[in-house]
């Protein structure tokens, strides 16, 4: 065990700072660069059939589900196709109208969620195209899949998922960029996609110098009862996955919301004790997450900024501040998940909490 734990305390830190190399596995070999575009070897599909679909489905239990909520914003925004996201268990018994044209997705680090293979077995029969976006090379849901994307994260042992989420989040950005090709992205613009793709394992590895820091924050907030995660648009799912991450390994109270929406019920829980975790780099939103800081603060609640480097207006409202690099809302997902990653690490650490064998969970859940 010692030998594959590499002189790290446990899995899930491991994990975490492999995340620059899981990065770089997953595009490896995939950009066309003379073609502005991604490629992906096992999708089964011509260019002419790849550019008949007119809608995805994405579906996935847990951190998988959240991924599929990065891919959904990513695919609409530039591919512009619609994209619906399921849980694969509310899908496997939920019969919705699917065209012909749509294109079905399974999310999965372990290809082994009973849900998940289930959902894609049920669409499967109705005579859908079915793919995988998978982790486990051979694994149950590959094997069921019509084809797919596989993840190459390599083994992911702890159990709350950490580098197979960013992994799933890139191949999405992917995936967005190969739509986009075949449909309204110019070649500039795929050009610029991938140059920031490229930019990923980079940014990552310099998001996680912050750990130190985000351990010193880990301390002062570890007694909280309550923590909300609250960002907008596509850092939304990076709020869901943050106050999944801090629920699963610490046992504490989360609630991921969009900002905006806190106002129409989450604000009641704020008080000086259920600190809020704000997720608010440069963007399109960035003002209106200010002023729902600011609606925060107003009721006294602690906040904690995730942030782009040097921001005066943030530091102003915020109590502590974890700066990350400026980078492309495409790989923004990759990149902002660091710290929260981090800080739910070092509280279940702090709190005596078995990190990488949280209570009640499973790795991969296999029954229904
Ligand atoms: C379990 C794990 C989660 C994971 C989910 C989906 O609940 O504890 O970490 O996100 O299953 O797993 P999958 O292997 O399908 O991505």
């Amino acid at each position: 065990e010692d030998v594959s734990l590499q002189g790290y305390q446990h899995y899930m830190l491991k994990e975490i700072f492999e995340q620059p190399e899981s990065l770089r596995n997953a595009m490896r070999g995939r950009f066309d660069d003379e073609n502005a575009t991604s490629v992906f070897g096992g999708l089964n599909l011509t260019p002419q059939q790849m550019r008949g679909v007119r809608r995805i489905i994405l579906t996935g239990c847990g951190t998988s589900w959240h991924s599929a909520l990065v891919g959904e914003y990513l695919i609409e925004q530039y591919a512009r196709l619609p994209v619906s996201v399921e849980y694969a268990s509310e899908l496997r018994y939920r019969n919705p109208p699917i065209e012909n044209d749509t294109l079905v997705f399974g999310l999965t680090q372990s290809g082994e969620t009973a849900d998940t293979l289930a959902a894609l077995l049920e669409t499967k029969r109705k005579g859908h195209r079915t793919l995988a976006i998978c982790n486990v090379i051979g694994s149950s849901i590959a094997q069921a899949a019509d084809g797919g994307i596989y993840l190459h994260a390599g083994p992911e042992i702890g159990v709350a998922s950490t580098k197979a989420y960013t992994s799933q989040c890139c191949v999405l950005a992917m995936l967005a960029l190969h739509l986009g090709r075949l449909h309204n992205l110019s070649f500039e613009a795929g050009q610029q996609l991938i140059s920031a793709l490229k930019q990923a394992p980079g940014a990552v590895q310099e998001a996680l110098h912050c750990n130190e820091q985000v351990r010193q924050v880990a301390a002062k907030y570890k007694d909280a009862s309550n923590i909300l995660y609250l960002g907008r648009q596509l850092n939304f799912p990076t709020a869901l996955e943050g106050a999944l991450k801090l629920k699963e390994i610490s046992y504490i109270h989360a609630e991921g919301y969009p900002a905006a929406e806190m106002k129409h019920g989450p604000i009641a829980l704020v008080d000086a004790q259920t600190p809020s975790v704000f997720i608010v780099p440069q963007g399109s939103t960035y003002e209106k997450v200010i002023a729902n800081m600011e609606e925060v603060k107003a009721r006294g609640g602690p906040i904690i900024a995730v942030a782009s480097k040097d921001d005066p207006h943030v530091e102003a409202i915020a109590d502590d501040v974890i700066h990350l690099p400026d980078v492309d809302p495409l790989i923004q997902p990759m990149v902002n998940v660091i710290p929260l990653q981090l800080f739910s690490y070092h509280i279940a650490l702090m709190r005596g909490c078995d990190v990488d064998k949280p209570r009640n969970l499973a790795k991969s859940v296999t029954v229904e």
